[in-house]
């Protein structure tokens, strides 16, 4: 890829997803774009920029182009010191008897292939189990994928995916299937997913409030600019006293100090203050 192309077609990836290809991530974004390319049987990266800019079919070939840029990387219960703070969220405010009434709405933000909302689903289930509490609630999955939501929804896993997945819950919450694990109707029926796109901005008005926002290793894909931008979003979304949680790498610092960072052993949540 030349560089004018690699420039064009960075700055058009940033444009339409937030997304940042630094220099150093040229031969990434070559590595990623080279299939496409192939697909379409057209000959350069030029060619392929002015199919995107200008094409007919330009519209669609954005939803194969977020496809190829973003990395899914997920797994079921990933980074256990969150999820045990979630817990103690869940049993000290949301599962409490006073809140009976009120959904708990949860969204999780960038959701790739469902394993991060169908372990907060888990996660509230055996909860209310331990509490012998019955709480309404509903939880979205968003992505800018639309293969990997495709794959959320269809919710069959194999063994690598479930690797970090205890015996009991496989047991409780999964049925083997041929070509792997089918999370089971519980789960499944718990969570909805949509396409989203964390750049649009109009998009966040068709979320309502929200007490709990899972946004984990979405942010390091995005520069200053979109950060700021995404967490001042965030923001908006979560009820007052509303958490976040963003991945273990991750910050709001220096782009926001609208949340207040909670640290605890091995892991921080945000906290929307009260307005
Ligand atoms: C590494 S995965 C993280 C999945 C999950 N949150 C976790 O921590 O296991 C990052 C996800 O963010 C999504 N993503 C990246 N940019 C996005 C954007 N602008 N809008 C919505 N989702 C985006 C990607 O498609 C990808 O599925």
């Amino acid at each position: 890829m030349r560089r004018e192309e690699f420039i064009s077609l960075r700055d058009l990836v940033y444009e339409k997803s937030g997304i940042y290809f630094s220099d150093n991530k040229a031969y990434l974004l070559e590595n990623r774009l080279k299939n496409r390319l192939a697909e379409l049987n057209l000959s350069t990266f030029e060619d392929y920029y002015y199919y995107l800019r200008y094409g007919e079919r330009a519209a669609e070939e954005l939803f194969s182009l977020f496809d190829v840029v973003t990395t899914n990387e997920t797994s079921f219960f990933r980074n256990p010191p969150q999820l045990e703070m979630l817990k103690s969220i869940l049993r000290s405010e949301y599962l409490s008897p006073d809140n009976r009434s009120e959904t708990l709405r949860v969204w999780s933000a960038g959701c790739s292939t469902g394993e991060e909302p169908y372990t907060i689903a888990i996660i509230i289930l055996e909860e209310m189990e331990a509490l012998r509490e019955t709480h309404p609630f509903a939880i979205i999955g968003t992505d800018i994928s639309k293969k990997a939501l495709l794959s959320a929804e269809t919710a069959i896993f194999n063994n690598y995916a479930m690797r970090h997945v205890d015996a009991p819950i496989k047991d409780k919450y999964f049925t083997k299937v041929n070509n792997g694990y089918a999370i089971n109707d519980s789960v499944k029926g718990r969570v909805k997913f949509e396409f989203m796109n964390l750049n649009d901005t109009k998009a966040y008005r068709k979320l309502g409030k929200t007490d709990i926002v899972f946004c984990r290793n979405v942010l390091i894909y995005f520069d200053e600019g979109m950060k700021k931008k995404v967490a001042n979003h965030l923001h908006d979304v979560l009820k007052s006293g509303g958490y976040l949680f963003l991945g273990h790498s991750e910050s709001l610092y220096p782009v926001s100090k609208a949340l207040k960072p909670i640290a605890l052993p091995g892991t921080i949540v945000y906290q929307k203050g009260a307005e």
